[in-house]
């Protein structure tokens, strides 16, 4: 049985993996890039390595990353994803690049309870509307529904991920045609 630690790490390397991947996948697709929950800044730390001449938009409901990984006022939208998101549709549809979720409660495995798969539903439903023709969702939750036709499902890619536990789940999708 894994340790706490052990999941923690498989977590980490796991998200790193896909981030490093998506970057991979993307390839000349343009527009911004938007992190969906910003927490302690690690992720989206790792987004600016990866596009340092990307916008990133972080949201999350408040700030609670350290000074050093809090992103510019201009590219913050704190509130509820309920909100910002869809607000985001307006100023953003169809010409986004990336989307990445990290907006899990709990620890990433077990059943989701109502509250997350409502809320990963609705990312889902936003992200058809925000995402340029073959841009990515990648997130901690199966986003859109098995069979829709207007994403299509990536495998997790292999580089990366510790050899020695199991994989963590995480999610790639493609929208559209590229
Ligand atoms: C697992 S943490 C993100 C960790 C972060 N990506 C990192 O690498 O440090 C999940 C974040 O999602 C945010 N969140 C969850 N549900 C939200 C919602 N409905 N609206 C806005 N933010 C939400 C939480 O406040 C929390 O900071």
């Amino acid at each position: 049985m894994e340790s706490r630690l052990d999941r923690m790490v498989a977590r980490l390397a796991t998200q790193r993996a896909c981030l490093n991947h998506a970057a991979d996948l993307m390839g000349a697709v343009p527009g911004p890039i938007l992190e969906l929950g910003l927490g302690k800044g690690r992720t989206w730390s790792h987004l600016v390595q990866l596009f340092p001449n990307r916008d990133i938009f972080a949201f999350d409901h408040s700030l609670h990353a350290p000074p050093d990984l809090t992103p510019p006022a201009n590219l913050l939208l704190l509130g509820d994803l309920r909100e910002t998101l869809e607000k985001s549709k307006s100023r953003f549809g169809g010409s986004v690049a990336l989307i990445h979720a990290d907006i899990g409660t709990a620890d990433g495995q077990g059943e989701l309870g109502d509250t997350d798969l409502e809320l990963a539903c609705f990312v889902g439903d936003c992200a058809a509307a925000l995402l340029a023709p073959g841009g990515l969702l990648v997130g901690d939750r199966e986003m859109r529904p098995a069979g829709d036709l207007a994403f299509e499902r990536l495998p997790l890619p292999v580089a990366g991920l510790p050899a020695d536990l199991p994989p963590w789940p995480y999610f790639i999708f493609r929208f559209g045609n590229a």
